[in-house]
């Protein structure tokens, strides 16, 4: 048999897991273990990069790491870790910074947008302070793959500059010092976008407020207030072939969500009754409610079942952090070798 492939990703720490980011991203990331080495990494360091307020980040990083679990992360087939309880990796990122042109950093398309330079012109002589961390983001982002000798990372669209600088810094640096990384394959998979139910023309996002989200672990009662409240079209119906035809962005939200929880043959019938002018939007939203209150409930019941077994959280995030370093240890010692550097007094 072919060796597993190794898989690496990682996601900034929010307290709320939202359903957006199941379907988007860690649904994938669970699929995942059954054929490949999984890593998965909360982010705290690089959410440090954005204005914070420190109790809440180790909130938020606990949060999101019970959160995975819940969600299907098998701790014991997969080593799913907080980010900052690797102190391998902040090196790493030091060593491959020297690999990395400042050209290309200020490049980053997310550096531009988060940094405020895309907006006329604004920059630090206007006041605006623009954190070095948020330039070093993608070379963090490089030791984090890197660390762990990914073969394949899986991020959305968004990300694949970063990971196409992280391609970059592994190729200079085994030209340089003699092979060590492989290069990192971004691995894009299909990914569901969901929208916001009350404003179906934008993204769900927590930052929009709690009715534009809906949580993973939310109740059952405000999961159907906001299915049912759900925006869906103003105006008849277009009556016509389903074809590749799109519904309007709040129907096809709620299809998009009705699918992703497994209902896929409704989903397809409920599209082919939109366009026959036949759907009652009643029977949609529905369906809809019942299917997320299903997969909910489960998700809510795993993750009350993994707090009252986890006593000692904060011994599990160190046990998952040891697990980390051994790996990233390794990869560290051969780069300081290759590199010339000293390790540190044992
Ligand atoms: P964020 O919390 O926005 O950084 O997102 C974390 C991950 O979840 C990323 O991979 C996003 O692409 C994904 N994600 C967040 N919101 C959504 C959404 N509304 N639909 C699909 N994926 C999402
Ligand atoms: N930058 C990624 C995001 O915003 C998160 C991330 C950090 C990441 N390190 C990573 C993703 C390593 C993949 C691999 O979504």
């Amino acid at each position: 048999m072919p060796p597993r492939k190794r898989v690496y990703s990682g996601i900034q720490p929010t307290a709320v897991m939202t359903i957006g980011n199941y379907f988007g991203a860690v649904q994938n990331w669970v699929r995942l273990q059954d054929e490949c080495d999984c890593v998965y990494c909360v982010v705290d360091l690089h959410a440090m990069t954005a204005p914070y307020d420190a109790a809440e980040l180790r909130h938020a990083s606990t949060e999101m790491f019970v959160s995975l679990l819940a969600a299907g992360i098998d701790p014991d087939r997969t080593i799913v870790y907080i980010q900052s309880t690797v102190p391998e990796q902040t090196e790493l990122c030091w060593m491959l910074a020297t690999l990395t042109s400042l050209g290309d950093l200020s490049r980053m398309t997310q550096f531009k947008e988060k940094s405020g330079l895309l907006k006329d012109g604004l920059a630090e002589d206007d006041g605006a302070f623009i954190s070095a961390g948020l330039l070093f983001y993608p070379v963090l982002q490089a030791a984090d793959i890197l660390a762990y000798r990914a073969d394949c990372v899986p991020v959305g669209q968004d990300q694949s500059q970063h990971l196409e600088l992280s391609r970059g810094i592994a190729k200079r640096f085994n030209s340089r010092f003699g092979y060590l990384f492989p290069e990192p394959e971004t691995l894009h998979t299909p990914i569901t976008k969901v929208l916001s139910t009350a404003d179906p023309t934008r993204k769900m996002s927590k930052s929009l407020g709690p009715k534009h989200y809906i949580g993973l672990f939310e109740e059952e009662d405000s999961i159907r207030r906001k299915i049912r409240s759900a925006v869906t079209d103003s105006g008849a119906a277009p009556v016509g072939g389903a074809g590749d035809r799109q519904a309007s962005p709040g129907i096809e939200n709620l299809l998009t969500l009705l699918a992703a929880c497994g209902h896929r043959d409704d989903a397809k019938r409920m599209r082919e009754d939109y366009f026959a002018g036949t759907l009652r939007y009643v029977d949609l939203k529905g369906l809809t409610a019942d299917a997320l209150v299903a997969l909910t409930s489960e998700m809510r019941d795993r993750r009350a079942d993994i707090l009252r077994r986890e006593t000692d959280l904060e011994g599990r995030i160190m046990e998952m952090g040891e697990r980390a370093r051994a790996v990233a240890g390794e990869t560290l010692a051969l780069a300081r070798e290759k590199m010339g550097t000293f390790a540190p007094p044992a």
